[in-house]
């Protein structure tokens, strides 16, 4: 991590979708994704056949303090399971009234989102279009496209930390599925 206080700039995106530089990068791949996906049988048997990566991410690390801003590239790469579009698990942030923006570079998907008082809402990933999370909602990429990645800028409070717990007991109201062509946002029967 670059943790010396002098100005940096970089390519944001090279031609393999991936940053000119950072400190960390990871893979999640469906066998770390157990219990995301809506449809369990179709998780199975996508899995006994392989183990994809579902999504990676590139992160230029700062410190964990309030005036940072950690930033980085989401990548989620196109697929399904059974219907249910390829997205990332999601999170709250565990200091909860922080935010954070989204910017798309590449791709076309969704920024599914919700509050702890059970409200959500999506907004469109196009490229050039910024998707701001308010303090206090939970946030999933989701990619629409079946051939090409979804790549987003993210930038958050360096403070903000990861809450995963809340997303992986209660799941997202909303399901967002390949529907004839077209995507579909239903309700998640499962969500508690
Ligand atoms: C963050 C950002 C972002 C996010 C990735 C992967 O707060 O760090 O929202 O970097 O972590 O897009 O998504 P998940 O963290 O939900 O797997
Ligand atoms: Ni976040």
């Amino acid at each position: 991590m670059n943790t010396v206080n002098t100005p940096f700039g970089f390519d944001v995106l090279t031609n393999e979708n991936r940053p000119a530089r950072h400190d960390n990068h990871y893979q999640r791949c469906l066998s770390s994704l157990r219990g995301l996906f809506s449809d369990e049988a179709a998780y199975e048997a996508e899995l006994a056949k392989a183990d994809p990566v579902v999504y990676e991410v590139y992160e230029i690390r700062r410190p964990e303090i309030a005036g940072e801003l950690p930033h980085g590239l989401s990548v989620v790469h196109p697929g399904q399971v059974g219907t249910e579009f390829y997205m990332t698990k999601g999170h709250y942030h565990a200091v909860r009234d922080t935010a954070e923006v989204y910017y798309c570079l590449k791709g076309r998907g969704l920024m599914l989102m919700e509050n702890e008082a059970g409200v959500w809402a999506a907004e469109e990933f196009r490229p050039g279009r910024l998707v701001y999370v308010p303090p206090g909602w939970a946030h999933r990429s989701v990619n629409l496209s079946l051939d090409e990645d979804l790549v987003t800028l993210f930038v958050y409070p360096g403070h903000a930390g990861h809450d995963y717990g809340a997303i992986e007991e209660r799941g997202f109201r909303k399901l967002v599925m390949h529907n004839d062509g077209s995507s579909a946002i239903v309700d998640n029967p499962a969500w508690k």
